[in-house]
């Protein structure tokens, strides 16, 4: 799957964003390496704690699933009802989960919906806390 139709996925996800309380609307699609997509959209809660962002919707889908290995997600994101313009970056908490199941390599896509840029995990999450420790 190349970037665009991956990029085309997150941007369906994100029609099931539930962000009442924020009206940031963000679609995640992560494909593995097995070749499948999970989609994830963003969900709020009142208490607002719970709120799980679209890029961990995604993965525990996945690994819901049983999937261990990971290729690359796209992330879009903007206000909801608009359509995005600038790139939506992951936020730390979702870069941490990647970190629990990717690699250095994985790639992670931003993209305003036109254009993209594209990060290994390394460049976004670089010395990362990780089970190495353990
Ligand atoms: N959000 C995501 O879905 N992904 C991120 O990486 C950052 C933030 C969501 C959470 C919340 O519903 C809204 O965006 C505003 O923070």
């Amino acid at each position: 799957m190349d970037d665009k139709a991956l990029i085309e996925l997150a941007l369906t996800a994100r029609e099931n964003a539930y962000c009442m309380y924020s009206g940031i609307a963000v679609g995640a699609a992560l494909l593995t390496d097995s070749g499948k997509v999970y989609l994830g959209a963003n969900i709020e809660n009142a208490s607002f704690t719970p709120t799980v962002c679209a890029e961990r919707v995604a993965f525990f889908e996945a690994v819901n699933k049983g999937e261990r290995g990971f290729k690359k997600i796209a992330i879009v994101g903007a206000r909801a009802g608009k359509m995005p313009s600038e790139p939506f970056y992951p936020c730390g908490v979702c870069r941490q989960v990647m970190a629990e199941f990717c690699g250095e390599d994985f790639e992670i896509i931003v993209s305003s919906g036109k254009t993209y840029k594209k990060y290994s995990l390394k460049e976004l999450m670089p010395h990362s806390f990780g089970a190495d420790v353990f």
